[in-house]
């Protein structure tokens, strides 16, 4: 058997950081949201994470220095300024609005109203919970260790849970959280992600694009009866819309033209019929065919 041995003070941080992504994992998520001195909320997802006791019960997140230059994040700033948040658990039904809200915003943007999340009271903290997330850990900050200065460096973040929320659909009979009820999903090396249930799938980094968010989505898609959140996470990470040019040559393709001729109807079920074909495609990760029949649909109201 060979090995490939690797010296870390041989290699470029970044090479270093993938290889620990893809080493140790499938990772748990916390999807943590945080306030500022100020009380502006922010809500961001963390890979590094997972549980370190139960007497008290310990939690350890890092926000790191960003690996290109070293910058803070927001979680970070905050909870240096108020010591405490929300860590949510992350479900298969919320992964891609999670991932918007993993986007680089500027500071003071509220990654809830950008991701379509909604915000609850806590009870013991003041950073809002989760409402979607099937597992909410309100929790106080009780230490911060900083590793080093440079990108890269970890910041743990460390946590006591000082109240925890349990969806109750997801308990079992026993009273025990039931696995395949509560539907986690993992973090693993570059764009992989597991459903512990089911197995791995690909969620492509918003780190290229700043997408509009789910709260610029135009009103009957954000408020469809049909769209799931991770259909509404798809088309809020998206940067720029088809041009009118690119619809109108979707429109008069031939099997668009039947689709809208088989679709028909009345008004109200043509919209719920185009919304599922918008979300079969979505699913099939076609975003730009699934805007271009949501935008063909709005033009011809
Ligand atoms: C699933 C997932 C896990 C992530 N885990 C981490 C992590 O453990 N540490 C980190 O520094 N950044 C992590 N990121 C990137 C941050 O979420 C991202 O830098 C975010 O913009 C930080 O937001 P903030 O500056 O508002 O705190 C992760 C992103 C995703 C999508």
């Amino acid at each position: 058997m060979s090995f490939r041995t690797i010296d870390p003070r041989e290699i470029k941080t970044q090479e270093m950081h993938a290889y620990m992504l893809g080493a140790i994992a499938p990772r748990p998520i916390a999807f943590v949201s945080s306030i500022d001195k100020d009380g502006l909320v922010n809500l961001s997802p963390f890979s590094f994470f997972n549980a370190f006791g139960s007497n008290p019960p310990m939690v350890i997140f890092s926000p790191a220095l960003r690996g290109r230059d070293g910058h803070t994040k927001h979680t970070l700033e905050n909870v240096r300024q108020v010591d405490e948040v929300v860590i949510n658990i992350v479900s298969y039904d919320m992964v891609q609005q999670m991932s918007l809200a993993s986007t680089e915003y500027p500071k003071g943007t509220n990654e809830f109203i950008k991701s379509g999340f909604s915000m609850q009271d806590s009870v013991m903290v003041k950073p809002p919970r989760v409402r979607e997330s099937p597992a909410q850990l309100e929790c106080k900050v009780r230490q911060i260790i900083q590793t080093g200065v440079r990108g890269g460096a970890a910041n743990l973040v460390l946590c006591e849970i000082v109240l925890l929320h349990l969806r109750e659909d997801v308990l079992g009979e026993q009273g025990s959280i039931d696995p395949f009820k509560i539907d986690q999903v993992a973090r693993l090396g570059g764009n992989w992600y597991s459903r512990a249930s089911r197995g791995l799938f690909e969620v492509p980094k918003p780190l290229t694009t700043l997408g509009m968010g789910v709260d610029r989505l135009p009103e009957e898609i954000r408020l469809s009866k049909v769209l799931t959140g991770n259909d509404l996470g798809l088309l809020g990470n998206t940067e720029n819309l088809p041009t009118q040019e690119e619809i109108s040559s979707f429109t008069g393709r031939e099997d668009v033209k039947k689709l809208f001729d088989t679709l028909g109807g009345d008004s109200e079920n043509l919209t719920m019929a185009v919304h599922l074909a918008a979300h079969h495609l979505l699913e099939k990760g076609q975003v730009n065919e699934a805007w271009n029949l949501l935008l063909a649909r709005h033009q011809k109201q």
